[in-house]
């Protein structure tokens, strides 16, 4: 037995590219956590037991519980627990006897069983060497002869090392998404909870720890998100050693966690990696452990295709011929995909009715959709349109005839959102009926691309035997999405919720982009996509070049930095175009055309995000060898000089080909500054040792602009 008088302890390792973790394996108990951190030489291992190098201390028990992968409520386990749970009040602790740990192609199964409350807990934990992220999930048993009330269950339970650090996590509210916020770990617990029944706009399901002072680039930083579109919840607590405890999982409603005799509840999976590469080095991991989770139509994700979107165009004032002549414009302007958002329904005149009905408003389309489809695909582009499957307005033929199909908490009024319910998707009924519905669009119609929106909360979501629903709604929303693409394997889709109430890797395993925001604003967007780009990647960032001033703030920001903003996702148009002045559709298309030659390299690899002195923002998008990078400017400078940048990714022993690619069109007062013109035109060799230390110097920038430079090894 590990830490034993009588045994050697005995451990087990999983390595990735650059990263470790180390378990110690005790007979019949859980596993210690040992280490998780950057990666060990193959054969580095703990000394001793952990037993053996703690003796234990004054007015303590005198067999003390470790951090385990499940730090279980019994047995003596002081500080948060990954488990709670009772038997009608009886069986409140667990305490594990059984433990056996499999392992089969880097994936660890550890089984761990009470056989005294009655409970039998299954983790999988893979770490992937590719990205270095780890995956796991929890499943846990009923082993008991009688109802089990689980009150909380981590799906994961990490541990940091012990050492000064802060937590980054991100806030928000519809319009300002991925708010970031940082505090500094101390000997109180940190948590968060959201309880919206969506990831949310104000509690993103993930945060990252920066360890002492870890940066964009440099110094060890874990981040955790959970992969799961629902109530949530996060805490990290110091522990006794002085190292922490970071529990994440689903949010449980009271109720929600009853497990009958033999029934196994499972936890969504939650991502975790670290890095020493800083932030942007966790945000590589991640972009690659969710590109290889993701399921394209066809195997494979093809070119992010331009969108234009009618929402802030028309919102729900639809007019055929206005609707013809948008999509014209769009098709001179490069345009590849037209989505035609709300308003296209029976009845749909505004917020207050219509949602439900999905078949053609009779009056704003007598002839249905067909003919402007038709339109649309015969100027080239593909068709793509907006429902919202989980809603229901009061005032709509499918409530009327089924008043009886939202969520509600019984014996009370219902609770409207937007003037609308939330159906409930755990009854068979709804679901099929929705599967026909929306298929029979998908049928009828050449639909590639669905955008999915969702535009309010969970409140008030029990089911019609008053049991709450929010966990069931999740996975019946996903498998509804399922069902849809085994029946339509070409159709894309959008999650959107009100902007990106539905932004999580959850969702990416059915949904192909996510709407990130309403918030069209070139400098908030730009933060918002900020935050986005921390956990997920940017292919699948919904990113549109919107109106002036913009609908969300009232303000107003020149066309360079709206359009720079955008190309730094999957970009798309969200304005009526037709209204452009010459220069602003000249800037339009020439970043489309940007675009279109650089998604190769704005959507693979690894992304760096940046900020230099003087407010100067920027984005590098590819690999150490050939990469684009943005360079953003808000605000006017206060600089007599611009600053350089300093390409923290730039290979040292190569020298790189420097091009102004797009942007810098609306130029400063410029002196001399022949470098610049140099670079627009031919180029210039500047060696990576000199990016890497001393920096890209930089033109001198108008507020309200952006320069796209790529870089390229030679
Ligand atoms: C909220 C979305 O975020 C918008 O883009 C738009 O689709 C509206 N809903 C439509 O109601």
């Amino acid at each position: 037995m590990s830490g034993d008088k009588t045994g050697a302890a005995r451990f087990l390792a999983l390595h990735g590219r650059t990263t470790s973790l180390i378990l110690e394996t005790p007979v019949g108990k859980a596993p210690l956590w040992r280490y998780w951190g950057p990666r060990l030489p193959d054969d580095a291992s703990p000394p001793c037991g952990l037993r053996d190098e703690r003796p234990s201390p004054s007015f303590s028990l005198d067999r003390d519980l470790p951090l385990s992968v499940f730090p279980a409520f019994g047995g003596g386990w002081f500080y948060t627990a990954a488990l709670k749970a009772h038997r009608n009040g009886e069986a409140f602790a667990q305490a594990f006897t059984g433990s056996r740990v499999k392992t089969v192609e880097g994936r660890l199964t550890i089984t761990l069983e009470d056989p005294v409350s009655g409970v039998e807990v299954e983790i999988q934990m893979r770490l992937d060497g590719a990205s270095d992220v780890l995956t796991i999930s929890t499943a846990l048993t009923n082993r008991g002869a009688d109802a089990l009330d689980v009150i909380d269950l981590a799906a994961a339970a990490l541990v940091l090392p012990a050492a000064p650090a802060r937590v980054r996590y991100f806030t928000g509210r519809h319009n300002r998404e991925f708010d970031e916020r940082e505090e500094l770990l101390g000997a109180a617990a940190w948590r968060r909870e959201n309880r919206r029944g969506l990831a949310s706009h104000d509690a993103f399901p993930g945060a990252l720890v920066l360890m002492g002072g870890a940066g964009r680039d440099d110094g060890l930083v874990y981040g955790v998100q959970i992969a799961w579109s629902g109530n949530h919840f996060q805490s990290i607590e110091r522990i006794d050693d002085g190292r922490r405890l970071w529990l994440a999982g689903e949010g449980l409603a009271p109720g929600e966690g009853r497990l009958a005799p033999g029934e196994t509840m499972m936890t969504p999976d939650v991502l975790a990696t670290c890095s020493d590469k800083g932030a942007n080095g966790v945000a590589q991991n991640f972009h690659r452990a969710i590109r290889a989770r993701m399921e394209w139509p066809g195997g494979a994700m093809a070119p992010r295709p331009v969108h234009l979107n009618t929402w802030e165009a028309f919102y729900f004032n639809h007019r055929l011929d206005e609707l013809k002549s948008l999509a014209d414009e769009a098709a001179r302007l490069g345009v590849e995909r037209f989505v035609l958002d709300d308003g296209w329904f029976k009845g749909r005149d505004n917020d207050r009715s219509g949602l439900g009905d999905w078949t053609p408003d009779p009056v704003k389309y007598p002839q249905g959709l067909r003919p402007l489809a038709d339109h649309v695909i015969a100027l080239g582009m593909a068709f793509g349109l907006w429902v919202e499957p989980e809603m229901v307005n009061p005032d709509s033929d499918l409530f009327r005839a089924h008043p009886d199909w939202a969520l509600l908490i019984r014996g009370h009024p219902l609770l409207t959102g937007r003037n609308q319910l939330v159906l409930d998707l755990t009854r068979e009924d709804v679901s099929d009926h929705l599967f026909a519905a929306i298929g029979a669009l998908l049928a009828a119609l050449p639909i590639s691309y669905v955008k999915w929106d969702h535009n309010r909360d969970l409140a008030f979501a029990g089911d019609v035997e008053g049991r709450a629903a929010y966990g069931r709604q999740v996975r019946a929303a996903y498998a509804l999405m399922a069902r849809l693409r085994r029946a339509y394997p070409a159709v894309e889709i959008e999650a959107c919720a009100g902007g990106g109430g539905r932004s999580d890797a959850g969702v990416l395993q059915h949904a192909h982009r996510i709407w990130a925001s309403d918030c069209l604003d070139a400098p908030v967007r730009l933060s918002i996509q900020r935050g986005f780009l921390q956990f997920l990647p940017p292919e699948v960032m919904g990113s549109h070049i919107g109106a002036a001033p913009a609908h969300s703030t009232g303000r107003t920001h020149a066309m360079e930095l709206r359009a720079g903003v955008a190309a730094t996702g999957h970009l798309g148009l969200e304005l009526d175009i037709r209204s452009l002045d010459a220069n602003d559709r000249l800037t339009i298309g020439s970043w489309i055309e940007f675009y279109k030659r650089s998604r190769g390299l704005i959507h693979s690899g690894a992304i760096w995000i940046g900020d230099e002195i003087d407010g100067l923002l920027w984005q590098a998008h590819g690999a150490p060898e050939d990469f684009i990078l943005f360079v953003l400017r808000v605000d006017p400078t206060r600089e007599r000089f611009a600053p350089t940048i300093r390409l923290a990714m730039a290979d040292p022993v190569r020298r790189y080909r420097v091009r102004i690619e797009q942007g810098w069109q609306r130029r400063g007062w410029v002196m001399g500054g022949d470098f610049f013109n140099r670079l627009s035109d031919d180029g210039a060799e500047i060696s990576g040792a000199w990016l890497n230390r001393s920096g890209l110097p930089m033109p001198p920038m108008l507020a309200d602009s952006a320069v796209v430079f790529r870089l390229t090894a030679q």
